[in-house]
């Protein structure tokens, strides 16, 4: 007898992000409930329990409570995710915006009382008015993509603060991770020419993924040399473990690459 073919079925382009925090909101936004696959391009895969983007002030790491403690005022949280960062600010008086272009996000910031809006670290929309601070956190350094876009990104957020404007982000230094796998794929980008944490990702749930985008895992020391001639300078950093948060300030408006 003849075995009917099977046919391999490749994932959906989507939300990915977004329908696994949706998924887990649902099911009261505890562990266990629903978890997003992170593939790199190397096939090498990471699992996550999304319910972590929903913890509360006291369980964020150490080094982000440092930083949303240091923020103030009027703060745009770039990345927010399901809001975890925006409701503990909101907690402690700001008042936040977020924006992030999952769908699936904004809709589960929006349920759980966070003003959110669709944007991204590139196009955050133009009438959001001036902010106090900015945030990267949930490693959101990582939206900064890659050396060279880096300084566009910096830049471009520069354009749209003030001197005396903070940008709180975190990241997690690539150098220190000696996993044999992540070692390799550092000492591949190297030999292209590409920054050592220089990531390629998709993100995966159920039968649905995002498109591939550039992520970048980068240390205080490297995020140093990139603000230089953005306008920013690293004012604070908090270290725990393997990551650090920094506190960036714009000191020079007037040195910002024009764009
Ligand atoms: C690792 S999650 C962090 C979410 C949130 N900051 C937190 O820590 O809970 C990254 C978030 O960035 C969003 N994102 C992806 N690409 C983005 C971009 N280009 N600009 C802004 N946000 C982006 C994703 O949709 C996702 O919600």
């Amino acid at each position: 007898m003849v075995k009917p073919e099977r046919k391999v079925v490749d994932p959906v382009l989507g939300d990915g992000f977004g329908e696994a925090l949706r998924e887990c909101w649902t099911a009261g936004g505890k562990a266990g409930r629903s978890y997003a696959t992170i593939e790199r391009d190397d096939g090498f895969l990471f699992i996550t329990d999304v319910a972590e983007y929903f913890d509360d002030f006291d369980k964020l790491e150490r080094h982000e409570q440092w930083a949303v403690k240091r923020a103030r005022g009027r703060v745009l949280d770039i990345g927010c995710g399901a809001g975890r960062h925006a409701i503990a600010l909101a907690d402690l008086g700001a008042d936040v915006v977020g924006i992030d272009p999952s769908p699936g996000a904004v809709d589960v910031s929006r349920e759980r009382g966070v003003h959110a809006l669709m944007g991204t670290v590139k196009e955050q929309g133009s009438d959001l008015g001036k902010f106090d601070c900015m945030l990267l956190l949930g490693y959101n350094l990582g939206l900064l993509e890659s050396r060279q876009e880096s300084v566009e990104i910096l830049s471009s957020l520069a354009r749209k603060a003030e001197v005396g404007t903070r940008l709180f982000g975190n990241s997690m230094d690539p150098a220190l991770n000696t996993y044999p796998d992540h070692v390799r794929y550092r000492e591949e980008n190297h030999r292209q020419g590409r920054m050592p944490g220089a990531y390629h990702l998709r993100i995966r749930h159920k039968n649905l993924t995002t498109d591939w985008f550039d992520y970048l895992y980068l240390s205080a020391k490297e995020l140093a040399e990139l603000v230089v001639d953005t306008g920013w300078e690293i004012t604070e950093i908090e270290t725990e473990g393997q990551s650090y948060a920094v506190e960036l300030t714009l000191t020079r408006a007037g040195a910002v690459r024009a764009g």
